[in-house]
């Protein structure tokens, strides 16, 4: 479908940090544990990378969008970090580190199997000795929707209103999907299509790029990875 690419615009960028997901503490406060030194994929306007910077790690990122690392350079701290501008499965920094990670299930704007095999043998390259790759992202809920198609209500206020609408191939694994945003302030659209793949599909990407899952989650908290979980945090390390 036309226009539905994972592009970060400069409208995106500019409206990125106004709905927050509100888990970036505990976010933070769980990659903290893996060394001082981290590379996120996809590093966007900082959301994750600044808090993380301030708890003492050197937080280096890979980004496609401009205008996102626009945003994050305006911030407090922002032109400190390194951003490498490239796709995050072929680009390198040329250094490694304790932890990489792609949160917020932005493996998924990778767009076709190879690409998110690449990412992962991406990751496995810059990975120190004893270094993870973390990885969140959420569960496909198509399979439980009619007609693979549905509409999902973000925010609901008396003055304005958000929701989601969605159509999934599951032949090719992928989903479009619009971000409505209707207000005093007039109707925003964000398309954006994802490739979803389930953990398992993950698990074996990891096993082709040398790694292994050490851990899975269901959230931050280290919540148990169950059968009602809606997200999953997994954490690969290089295979023996
Ligand atoms: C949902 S945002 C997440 C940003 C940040 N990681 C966060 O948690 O707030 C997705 C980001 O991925 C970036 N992105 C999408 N595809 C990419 C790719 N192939 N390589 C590098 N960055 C990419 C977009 O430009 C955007 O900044």
């Amino acid at each position: 479908m036309k226009g539905f690419n994972p592009s970060f615009s400069q409208e995106t960028a500019s409206t990125y940090d106004n709905s927050p997901r509100g888990d970036e503490a505990e976010t933070v406060r769980f990659l903290a544990g893996f060394g001082t030194t981290a590379l996120e994929f996809a590093i966007g306007t900082g959301r994750i990378a600044l808090p993380l910077t301030a708890d003492g790690v050197t937080v280096d990122g890979i980004e496609l969008s401009p205008d996102m690392v626009a945003r994050l350079r305006e911030k407090p701290g922002g032109g400190d970090i390194d951003v490498t501008m490239g796709d995050m499965s072929r680009a390198g920094t040329g250094r490694t580190y304790d932890l990489v990670y792609l949160v917020y299930n932005t493996i998924t704007n990778l767009l076709t199997q190879d690409d998110q095999v690449r990412c992962f043998e991406n990751a496995a390259r810059h990975l120190a000795p004893g270094g993870v790759f973390v990885i969140e992202v959420g569960l496909p809920s198509w399979a439980a929707r009619q007609r693979h198609q549905f509409i999902d209500v973000e925010t609901l206020e008396v003055d304005h209103v958000g929701f989601d609408v969605n159509r999934y191939d599951p032949v090719t694994q992928m989903l479009d999907e619009n971000h409505v945003h209707i207000g005093v302030d007039g109707i925003r659209f964000s398309p954006i299509r994802q490739r979803l793949s389930y953990p398992s599909e993950f698990d074996l990407m990891a096993r082709i790029a040398g790694l292994r899952l050490r851990d899975r989650w269901g959230g931050w908290t280290r919540e148990p990875f169950t059968a009602d979980s809606t997200r999953h945090v997994s954490v690969y390390e290089v295979a023996a």
